[in-house]
Protein backbone atom coordinates (compact mmCIF):
# COMPACT_ATOMS: atom_id res chain seq x y z
CA UNK A 1 0.00 0.00 0.00
CA UNK A 2 1.50 3.46 -0.86
CA UNK A 3 1.14 6.58 -0.04
CA UNK A 4 2.23 10.26 -1.24
CA UNK A 5 4.42 12.06 1.14
CA UNK A 6 5.48 15.82 0.51
CA UNK A 7 8.41 16.07 -1.05
CA UNK A 8 10.13 18.24 1.34
CA UNK A 9 10.08 15.87 3.66
CA UNK A 10 12.55 13.56 1.99
CA UNK A 11 15.20 12.24 3.72
CA UNK A 12 17.55 10.89 1.60
CA UNK A 13 21.63 11.57 0.50
CA UNK A 14 21.30 11.93 -3.16
CA UNK A 15 24.94 10.77 -3.46
CA UNK A 16 24.05 7.30 -1.82
CA UNK A 17 20.72 6.46 -2.91
CA UNK A 18 21.62 7.47 -6.83
CA UNK A 19 24.73 6.18 -7.97
CA UNK A 20 25.52 3.81 -4.75
CA UNK A 21 22.01 2.15 -4.96
CA UNK A 22 20.23 0.97 -8.37
CA UNK A 23 16.56 1.72 -9.00
CA UNK A 24 14.02 0.72 -11.11
CA UNK A 25 13.28 3.45 -14.53
CA UNK A 26 9.67 2.40 -15.86
CA UNK A 27 8.19 3.31 -18.49
CA UNK A 28 4.95 2.44 -20.69
CA UNK A 29 1.51 1.37 -20.10
CA UNK A 30 -0.20 -1.55 -18.89
CA UNK A 31 -0.71 -3.07 -22.40
CA UNK A 32 3.43 -2.23 -23.04
CA UNK A 33 6.00 -1.22 -21.18
CA UNK A 34 9.41 -1.53 -19.94
CA UNK A 35 11.85 -1.87 -16.88
CA UNK A 36 15.58 -1.25 -16.58
CA UNK A 37 18.21 -1.05 -13.54
CA UNK A 38 20.03 2.09 -13.13
CA UNK A 39 22.24 3.72 -10.94
CA UNK A 40 23.38 7.16 -12.41
CA UNK A 41 21.12 10.23 -11.97
CA UNK A 42 20.19 13.58 -10.48
CA UNK A 43 16.94 15.02 -8.46
CA UNK A 44 16.90 18.50 -7.92
CA UNK A 45 15.45 21.62 -9.34
CA UNK A 46 15.32 23.17 -12.68
CA UNK A 47 12.27 25.36 -14.25
CA UNK A 48 10.74 25.94 -11.33
CA UNK A 49 10.01 21.92 -10.88
CA UNK A 50 11.39 19.21 -8.71
CA UNK A 51 13.21 17.07 -11.11
CA UNK A 52 14.59 13.90 -11.66
CA UNK A 53 17.17 13.62 -14.56
CA UNK A 54 18.19 9.70 -15.78
CA UNK A 55 20.58 8.74 -18.45
CA UNK A 56 19.68 5.82 -20.81
CA UNK A 57 22.19 4.89 -23.74
CA UNK A 58 20.61 4.51 -27.03
CA UNK A 59 20.78 0.90 -27.44
CA UNK A 60 18.66 0.34 -24.11
CA UNK A 61 15.38 -1.23 -25.20
CA UNK A 62 13.69 1.38 -22.36
CA UNK A 63 14.95 4.35 -24.50
CA UNK A 64 12.59 3.42 -26.92
CA UNK A 65 9.69 3.50 -24.52
CA UNK A 66 11.18 7.35 -23.32
CA UNK A 67 11.18 8.32 -26.63
CA UNK A 68 7.71 7.99 -27.34
CA UNK A 69 6.61 7.94 -23.91
CA UNK A 70 4.96 10.86 -21.74
CA UNK A 71 6.00 9.29 -18.07
CA UNK A 72 8.15 7.32 -16.24
CA UNK A 73 8.66 5.90 -12.86
CA UNK A 74 11.51 5.45 -10.47
CA UNK A 75 11.41 3.11 -7.71
CA UNK A 76 13.98 1.77 -5.33
CA UNK A 77 13.53 -1.34 -3.41
CA UNK A 78 14.86 -2.84 0.00
CA UNK A 79 18.25 -4.60 -0.19
CA UNK A 80 16.77 -8.12 -0.42
CA UNK A 81 15.89 -7.10 -4.45
CA UNK A 82 19.28 -6.62 -5.27
CA UNK A 83 19.82 -9.48 -7.27
CA UNK A 84 16.34 -8.57 -8.96
CA UNK A 85 17.66 -5.29 -9.74
CA UNK A 86 20.42 -7.17 -11.26
CA UNK A 87 18.64 -9.15 -13.22
CA UNK A 88 16.94 -6.01 -14.83
CA UNK A 89 20.13 -4.03 -15.46
CA UNK A 90 21.63 -7.41 -17.55
CA UNK A 91 18.93 -8.39 -19.54
CA UNK A 92 17.12 -7.07 -21.92
CA UNK A 93 13.20 -6.63 -22.47
CA UNK A 94 13.34 -6.90 -25.83
CA UNK A 95 13.54 -11.05 -25.46
CA UNK A 96 13.21 -11.70 -21.73
CA UNK A 97 10.18 -11.65 -19.21
CA UNK A 98 11.65 -9.79 -16.27
CA UNK A 99 9.15 -9.84 -14.01
CA UNK A 100 8.86 -14.04 -14.62
CA UNK A 101 12.64 -14.10 -14.21
CA UNK A 102 12.85 -12.10 -10.73
CA UNK A 103 9.09 -12.65 -9.22
CA UNK A 104 8.54 -8.83 -8.92
CA UNK A 105 5.15 -7.59 -9.28
CA UNK A 106 3.94 -4.54 -11.42
CA UNK A 107 1.24 -2.44 -9.88
CA UNK A 108 -0.21 0.71 -11.62
CA UNK A 109 -0.84 3.44 -8.87
CA UNK A 110 -2.33 6.70 -10.03
CA UNK A 111 -1.72 5.68 -13.68
CA UNK A 112 2.03 5.34 -13.29
CA UNK A 113 3.72 2.01 -13.40
CA UNK A 114 5.54 0.44 -10.36
CA UNK A 115 6.10 -2.49 -7.99
CA UNK A 116 4.03 -3.53 -4.84
CA UNK A 117 8.01 -4.62 -3.56
CA UNK A 118 9.76 -1.02 -4.06
CA UNK A 119 9.49 0.98 -1.10
CA UNK A 120 9.81 4.52 -2.76
CA UNK A 121 8.46 5.44 -6.07
CA UNK A 122 9.33 9.09 -7.54
CA UNK A 123 6.67 9.70 -10.40
CA UNK A 124 7.71 11.82 -13.65
CA UNK A 125 5.99 13.67 -16.09
CA UNK A 126 8.48 13.24 -18.98
CA UNK A 127 9.41 17.18 -19.56
CA UNK A 128 12.44 17.08 -21.73
CA UNK A 129 15.36 14.85 -23.90
CA UNK A 130 18.77 15.56 -24.83
CA UNK A 131 21.22 13.60 -26.49
CA UNK A 132 24.45 13.67 -25.00
CA UNK A 133 27.09 13.67 -27.49
CA UNK A 134 30.69 13.98 -27.11
CA UNK A 135 30.83 17.53 -28.85
CA UNK A 136 30.11 18.56 -25.51
CA UNK A 137 32.75 16.94 -23.67
CA UNK A 138 35.21 18.87 -21.67
CA UNK A 139 36.61 16.71 -19.47
CA UNK A 140 38.85 14.09 -22.09
CA UNK A 141 38.41 11.51 -19.88
CA UNK A 142 34.23 11.14 -20.32
CA UNK A 143 34.87 9.69 -23.49
CA UNK A 144 36.26 6.89 -21.80
CA UNK A 145 32.07 5.81 -20.86
CA UNK A 146 31.42 5.51 -24.83
CA UNK A 147 34.03 3.13 -26.12
CA UNK A 148 31.38 1.43 -27.46
CA UNK A 149 29.66 4.96 -29.44
CA UNK A 150 26.59 4.03 -27.27
CA UNK A 151 25.60 7.90 -25.72
CA UNK A 152 22.92 8.36 -23.12
CA UNK A 153 20.06 10.56 -23.27
CA UNK A 154 19.47 13.30 -20.52
CA UNK A 155 15.54 12.51 -19.68
CA UNK A 156 14.28 14.99 -17.38
CA UNK A 157 11.21 14.25 -15.33
CA UNK A 158 9.22 16.71 -13.13
CA UNK A 159 8.26 15.07 -9.94
CA UNK A 160 4.76 14.47 -9.81
CA UNK A 161 4.63 12.91 -6.88
CA UNK A 162 6.50 10.72 -4.30
CA UNK A 163 5.11 7.84 -2.86
CA UNK A 164 6.21 5.14 -0.19
CA UNK A 165 5.01 1.91 0.89
CA UNK A 166 3.62 1.75 3.91
CA UNK A 167 4.36 -1.82 5.96
C1 LIG B 1 23.54 -1.43 -11.27
C2 LIG B 1 23.25 -1.10 -12.71
C3 LIG B 1 23.10 0.22 -13.08
C4 LIG B 1 22.83 0.57 -14.43
N1 LIG B 1 22.66 1.89 -14.74
C5 LIG B 1 22.35 2.23 -16.03
C6 LIG B 1 22.11 3.60 -16.38
O1 LIG B 1 22.11 4.51 -15.52
N2 LIG B 1 21.85 3.89 -17.69
C7 LIG B 1 21.82 2.91 -18.67
O2 LIG B 1 21.58 3.23 -19.85
N3 LIG B 1 22.01 1.59 -18.35
C8 LIG B 1 22.26 1.24 -17.07
N4 LIG B 1 22.43 -0.08 -16.73
C9 LIG B 1 22.31 -1.12 -17.77
C10 LIG B 1 20.85 -1.50 -18.13
O3 LIG B 1 20.08 -1.70 -16.97
C11 LIG B 1 20.88 -2.83 -18.95
O4 LIG B 1 21.56 -2.62 -20.16
C12 LIG B 1 19.49 -3.41 -19.18
O5 LIG B 1 19.65 -4.74 -19.57
C13 LIG B 1 18.68 -2.65 -20.25
O6 LIG B 1 17.44 -3.29 -20.37
P1 LIG B 1 16.44 -3.01 -21.58
O7 LIG B 1 17.17 -3.39 -22.87
O8 LIG B 1 15.26 -3.90 -21.29
O9 LIG B 1 16.10 -1.56 -21.54
C14 LIG B 1 22.70 -0.44 -15.41
C15 LIG B 1 22.85 -1.79 -15.02
C16 LIG B 1 23.11 -2.12 -13.70
C17 LIG B 1 23.24 -3.57 -13.30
Amino acid sequence: MFSEIDISSLELNPFTTIGEEAFLITVGNEDKWNTMTASWGFMGFIWRKPTYAIVVRNTRYTHQFLEEGARFSISFFPPQYRRALEFCGSHSGRDTDKMAATGLNVVTVDNYLTYSEANTVFCCQLASKTPIAPEGFIDPTIIDNYKAGDYHTLYLGFIEKVLIQEN
